[in-house]
């Protein structure tokens, strides 16, 4: 076998030479190794020896920017500032500079509408596991074209299973760090089922969460129900999608909205069921472990949820950040 010798000569030619389709998707990155910010996929890069990459050790964000505005920016920042304090990692210097940062990068990737991934990592010093090794911590950001789930999920809505793969302990659940193999493993399990999403009990047998959403229900007597908080990530899309339901509670459509055990018989029998998050919004659930959820199309409920969640995302400047597009 013939291997290439890399070295800073041809490193950019080599790694030019590759057919990577999926970084058309890629807008740009800032990264605190330089200090700056690139627009070339092939440069998006994180060294092998950064905590993050072998350890998993690191935590994140991801948001929304819709129409040059980003969509609870300081509920994400204060999310990861939690997750960082609860692994004791410092935030990087350039932290304290975040938001002119996401902003600039957003910018550099020209597109209004984009997912923006913030990650606080360990940082490089050792491959040990020893985080003390480790020489400082860094802060990438990427900006992706975002790609909304298909039309047909939000108009005839999705289905779901108990997926199981271990819930994280409560403990891990609310710290959002790098280490998603349980997420990424009910997401297989899912897609293995033929199914779109996965949910995970928690320890007790109550509904917890998707791999990367939230999942509420209208019980059947049409109160609003999300799992308690102790189990799962305390989503700001759901977070959100409660407090707007406080509106179609005082008119009358739903008798009331809170943080509840759920079990599976519960859910079975729902009149509907939605799962919520940055990427997807809300979608409704028409059929989970096979039983058909209200009359198996998306319901009122989930109509009038969406349509106030859009005017959220669009029109309620007090959760919209301005990019600064010229
Ligand atoms: C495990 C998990 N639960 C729930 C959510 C939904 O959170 P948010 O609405 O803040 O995107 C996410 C989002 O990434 C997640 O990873």
């Amino acid at each position: 076998m013939k291997l290439k010798t890399v070295d800073k000569d041809n490193f950019l030619e080599v790694i030019s030479e590759r057919d990577c389709p999926w970084h058309q998707a890629y807008l740009a990155m800032y990264s605190s190794q330089w200090e700056g910010i690139t627009t070339d996929p092939d440069l998006m890069l994180i060294p092998v020896d950064d905590h993050l990459v072998h350890r998993a050790d690191g935590v994140f964000e991801a948001m929304r920017c819709v129409d040059g505005r980003i969509y609870l920016l300081e509920p994400h920042l204060q999310r990861l500032e939690a997750s960082a304090k609860a692994i004791k990692l410092d935030m990087p210097p350039g932290y304290s500079n975040i938001r002119s940062l996401i902003k600039a990068t957003v910018i550099a990737g020209d597109e209004r509408d984009c997912l923006i991934r913030v990650v606080v990592s360990r940082g490089p010093g050792s491959f040990s596991a020893n985080p003390f090794d480790c020489h400082g911590s860094q802060l990438y950001i990427n900006t992706i074209r975002f790609r909304p789930p298909p039309k047909e999920h939000y108009e005839h809505g999705v289905s779901a299973i108990t997926c199981s793969v271990p819930i994280k302990c409560s403990y891990f659940a609310n710290i959002k760090s790098c280490d998603y193999l349980p997420n990424v493993l009910m997401k297989m399990e899912a897609v293995d089922a033929g199914a779109e999403y996965a949910v995970a009990l928690d320890e007790d047998g109550f509904l917890a969460e998707g791999s990367t959403e939230n999942i509420a229900i209208v019980d059947s007597a049409g109160v609003l129900r999300v799992p308690l908080f102790e189990r799962t990530l305390a989503g700001t899309t759901v977070r959100r999608v409660v407090e707007l339901s406080k509106g179609l509670v005082e008119r009358g459509k739903l008798k009331g909205a809170g943080f509840y055990k759920i079990n599976p018989a519960e859910a079975y029998e729902a009149g509907e069921i939605f799962l919520c998050g940055t990427t997807i919004g809300i979608l409704p659930v028409v059929e989970y472990d096979g039983h058909r959820i209200g009359t198996g199309k998306p319901g009122p409920i989930f109509r009038e949820l969406a349509s106030l969640l859009w005017e959220d995302m669009t029109q309620n400047k007090e959760v919209l950040t301005e990019v600064g597009f010229s």
